[in-house]
């Protein structure tokens, strides 16, 4: 089998990086029929961390069950789903949003003392040009640090508060999206569910990679103030941001992309004004970040 190419279940498809750090792009893969996770589907999760598979043609029924070959759905805790699939939560941004779902860096879920896995998102509806999503691999950015500067961050935890009001401009949720598609879709719960400490460096629990596990979730390291952790804070997340270590994803008609939320970040890029943006989106259980 020529190099890039791999087989699942008699299903040939070509695996092509997408940039140096992370990334790739994966076609010749019908994502509707396949009905377990091959070890080699998997190591190319592993291997690239996130993946643009494309030419895809599910609805949410099957979108909903390639995401289960992943492992359990986790609920999105603000939001509810579509009626018909209430796992498959759907971002919509209508052309006068003020708001555009995902703008930060963050790993999904980090506020959850058991954040995300993964997240699959599926092109439903797509701009013309922009909307596209850029990746950070945690990774390759904790590799890149000193060894003095890794030993400094080893024992530092995150504080992670889910009711945190300065990522919203000092709103809740429901004042935040007020007026915008996605008001509708709140589902009242803002009440803030216990803060998540967790470790700064994080173990991936498959592959045993260390990452650096910061976001826009993370106010502060547990047991230093704000005015304490934000230098360090604040270098961190601009050292995530290195263009060497991301990829960019332009979507097309037809792409599910799907992410490892252990060891990436990501940001939804709002460049689309006066355009509409729909995707389904699937993020599956996570275990106890270590
Ligand atoms: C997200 O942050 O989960 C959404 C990303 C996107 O819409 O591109």
């Amino acid at each position: 089998m020529p190099e890039g190419v791999s087989k699942v279940k008699s299903q040939e498809f070509s695996v092509a990086p997408m940039a140096g750090a992370l990334g790739a792009e994966v076609h010749g893969l019908d994502a509707s029929v396949l009905t377990g996770l091959s070890a080699e589907l998997n190591d190319v999760f592993l291997e690239h961390k996130v993946l643009a598979i494309r030419g895809q043609d599910l609805n949410p029924a099957s979108f909903l069950a390639f995401s289960k070959l992943w492992g359990d759905i986790h609920f999105y805790p603000y939001m509810t789903g579509l009626p018909e699939e209430p796992e498959v939560f759907e971002i919509r941004t209508a052309p006068d949003a003020k708001r555009v779902f995902g703008n930060r860096w963050h790993s999904d879920q980090m506020y959850d003392a058991h954040p995300c896995k993964a997240t699959l998102l599926y092109a439903q509806e797509l701009p013309p040009v922009g909307g596209d999503t850029v990746f950070t691999d945690l990774e390759a950015s904790y590799e890149a640090l000193s060894e003095g500067m890794k030993a400094m961050l080893a024992g530092l935890r995150i504080h992670c508060d889910p009711g945190d009001k300065t990522r919203y401009g000092g709103k809740t949720r429901a004042e935040w999206y007020a007026g915008d598609d996605m008001a509708v879709k709140l589902n009242g719960k803002d009440a803030a569910p216990p803060v998540a400490i967790h470790p700064l460096v994080r173990t991936h629990p498959e592959t045993g990679r260390k990452c650096l596990f910061v976001g826009d979730q993370v106010q502060r390291f547990d047991g230093l103030t704000l005015e304490e952790s934000a230098p360090l804070l604040s270098y961190l997340m601009t050292h995530i941001q290195r263009p060497e270590f991301t990829c960019r994803v332009r979507w097309e008609p037809g792409t599910l992309v799907m992410w490892d939320n252990r060891c990436t970040c990501h940001y939804a890029v709002a460049d689309y004004v006066g355009q509409f943006r729909r995707m389904h989106r699937v993020t599956i259980a996570g275990d106890t970040p270590y």
